[in-house]
């Protein structure tokens, strides 16, 4: 991109006027100013992208420019420049907040691609913001990234049903953001000052669950030292969670829907019955229809919990929105482990569309965590990912195989044939077995056998 604005400040008007003439030779709009204090007042009325200023000057100096420019322009990016030996310096304006240094005397051309490295690194962060405060202003859920169609309809349910009483039921895989739309829910309803309260039903032993939840008394059974408050009643006026709730014992479902019907139950051991004034969330990645037929879970309670079903579709059905996420945690990650990776290559960014994701979107958060703590170059190649992601050699089209004079062993290529298909397959289902079968159109005990004898094994990630 030509055209954008850059500040030079430096008390000698020879260097003012060599920047001034190279910069706008490449195109860049450029003012410059012979002193810190006139530069402050430059930076103030208009906006730059970039401001490069000049580390010793009489007065005000190039550290106070900086100090200025963070907190009045954090939208421009400052670069510092310094003579020799003031390098200590240098290294005291980066940690201020410079995103680089340059030494004098000024090499040109080592100043262009510094210059050009910091716009491209600003205009990225810019973009990201973009992106940001539009989501931001459409949701009005901060942090909750995704702009395909399915996602879109999930946001949507979301914004309606927010600020009602409704109980809703979140469906998703695993690590698909149950919690996170619950969050949302409850923090854009009216109950969003008082508590949110989660409980994992499949964590808690069932034996457990019921105080966990209801409370008891002193005394209701052998280790009830003290009477314990439950976390319906800590939760009044609040949003209890309760995730997995495919997990939770039958007996538990029938003095859940009981709370869901009257919204009053008693502790443990007590006769006082408690009212209790909470909205409910739930969650599961079952199938509660399957749990219901099965005869595992209350078709009351079912049908009670699934007022407002919401469906949060697996990342590999949303596949648009993995670079979305990528970005955005790439961004989170630089900010809170200090680094500055600028973003992923073309191919490494197509090497994460193409994987399945049967982790979603939590594996997608841990991968580009992992890749920013050990990465220490700007650029994240296809290289710096996990074994996962590394291509497979293209598979040989399917060839047309003459049987030479001396002949050909029939069982070697079908073999062969076979033992590449399913790499193929299980790759791209990131080693999810029932798929890799599905895309086969084997039984997942026929794959298994056949994984074994051809001896294949999922690489460490
Ligand atoms: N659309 C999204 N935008 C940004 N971050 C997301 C999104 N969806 C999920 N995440 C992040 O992914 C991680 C997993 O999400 P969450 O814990 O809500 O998933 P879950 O469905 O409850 O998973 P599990 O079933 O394993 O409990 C969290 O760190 C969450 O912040
Ligand atoms: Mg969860």
């Amino acid at each position: 991109m030509s055209g954008e604005k850059i500040l030079v400040i430096d008390d000698s008007p020879e260097i003012l006027t060599l920047f001034s003439e190279c910069l706008r030779a490449e195109g860049y709009e450029v003012d410059t100013s012979v002193d810190g204090s006139t530069g402050i007042e430059m930076i103030e009325k208009k906006a730059y992208d970039l401001i490069l200023t000049d580390m010793k000057m009489p007065s005000i100096d190039g550290m106070k420019v900086l100090e200025f420019a963070l907190n009045h322009s954090p939208e421009s990016i400052c670069i510092i420049l310094t003579g020799y030996g003031t390098v200590k310096n240098a290294v005291e304006a980066i940690k201020a907040g410079a995103f680089d240094y340059l030494t004098k005397p000024v090499k040109m051309d080592e100043i262009l691609v510094s210059l050009k490295r910091a716009l491209d690194y600003r205009n990225l962060k810019m973009e990201n913001l973009n992106l940001k405060n539009q989501l931001k202003k459409k949701y009005r859920f901060e942090n909750i990234i995704g702009d395909h169609e399915r996602i879109q309809k999930v946001f949507e349910i979301v914004e309606k049903v927010a600020d009602t009483d409704s109980t809703i039921l979140i469906l998703g895989d695993s690590g698909t953001g149950k919690e996170l739309i619950a969050k949302a829910i409850h923090y854009n309803s009216y109950r969003r000052d008082r508590p949110f309260v989660p409980v994992n039903c499949a964590a808690i032993p069932s034996e457990l669950l019921e105080s966990e939840l209801f409370g008891h008394e002193k005394g209701a059974f052998t280790n009830a030292i003290r009477t314990r408050i439950g976390r319906f009643e800590l939760a009044n006026g609040g949003t209890v969670f309760l995730d997995e709730i495919g997990d939770m014992n039958p007996l538990l479902q029938s003095k859940l829907l009981r709370v869901l019907q009257e919204r009053q139950f008693e502790r443990v051991g007590a006769v006082k019955t408690i009212k209790t004034d909470i909205r409910i969330i739930a969650a599961t990645h079952q199938d509660l229809k399957v749990a219901v037929a099965q005869k595992k879970f209350r078709e009351d309670l079912y049908y009670r919990l699934n007022v407002i079903p919401i469906r949060i579709p697996p990342l590999r059905e949303r596949k648009s929105d993995i670079p979305l996420l990528v970005h955005h945690f790439l961004e989170h990650f630089n900010r809170s482990k200090k680094k500055r990776i600028r973003a992923f290559s073309d191919e490494a960014m197509e090497a994460l569309v193409r994987y399945d994701w049967p982790g979603n979107v939590r594996e997608l958060e841990n991968t580009v965590e992992r890749v920013v703590i050990l990465v220490d170059h700007d650029l994240i190649a296809a290289q710096d990912l996990p074994e996962k992601f590394h291509l497979l050699p293209e598979p040989e089209p399917a060839q047309v195989l003459e049987i030479p004079e001396e002949g050909i062993s029939l069982d070697t290529a079908v073999n062969e044939f076979e033992r590449n298909l399913i790499l193929q397959a299980l790759v791209k289902t990131g080693w999810v077995k029932n798929k890799a079968a599905r895309l086969l159109n084997l039984n997942r005990t026929t794959l298994i056998e056949k994984i074994k004898r051809q001896n294949l094994q999922r690489p460490d990630n």
